[in-house]
């Protein structure tokens, strides 16, 4: 599915709405994966999905931590998921490095909801993602998003 945005409002709706429709899977982790390049809006799209599913603190690019762990308000209980889970793997080289953030680990708990930037860095270690969004800046302004849903 692709969609367009024409402005970071419109983007932020579209990924506002992409967090909406999130369920948690019944045996690990939902894994998101973004792609695009530096600047596309990986890091704005999971703000507004952070924003959307009720995380209130203020969600930064984890580029220089990698990894960011928020609790997500009972109130998306509904949605089912107890962690938000933000990884920027652009530091990374390979899928092995992905153990040193407990990765296995966090993939098994069906409440967390993981989102990760740079996908492409780790991928001989990547399970298969639940969704996986690519974001590519347009020539003309503005961006377009692509889903591919498993
Ligand atoms: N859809 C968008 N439209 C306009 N500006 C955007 C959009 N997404 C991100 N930006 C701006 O681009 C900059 C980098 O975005 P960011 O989300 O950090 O990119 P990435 O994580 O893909 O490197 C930010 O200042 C942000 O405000
Ligand atoms: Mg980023």
């Amino acid at each position: 599915m692709e969609k367009t945005a024409e402005t970071l409002r419109t983007f932020e709706d579209i990924a506002a709405e992409f967090a909406r429709g999130l369920r948690p899977r019944a045996h690990e982790a939902t894994l998101i994966t973004l792609s695009g390049e530096l600047g596309a809006g990986k890091t704005a799209f999971v703000k507004a999905a952070a924003r959307e599913l009720g995380i209130t603190e203020t969600v930064n690019s984890p580029t220089f931590v990698l990894e960011k762990i928020y609790a997500l308000p009972r109130k998306s209980g509904e949605a089912g998921f107890s962690r938000l889970i933000h990884i920027d793997a652009y530091r990374l080289e390979r899928g092995s490095d992905l153990s040193a953030l407990g990765f296995d680990e966090l993939m098994r708990d069906p409440g967390n909801l993981v989102f990760l930037e740079w996908p492409e860095q780790v991928a001989d270690g990547l399970p298969a993602p639940s969704a996986a969004v690519r974001i590519q800046s347009r020539p003309a302004g503005g961006r377009t998003l692509t889903f591919s849903v498993q």
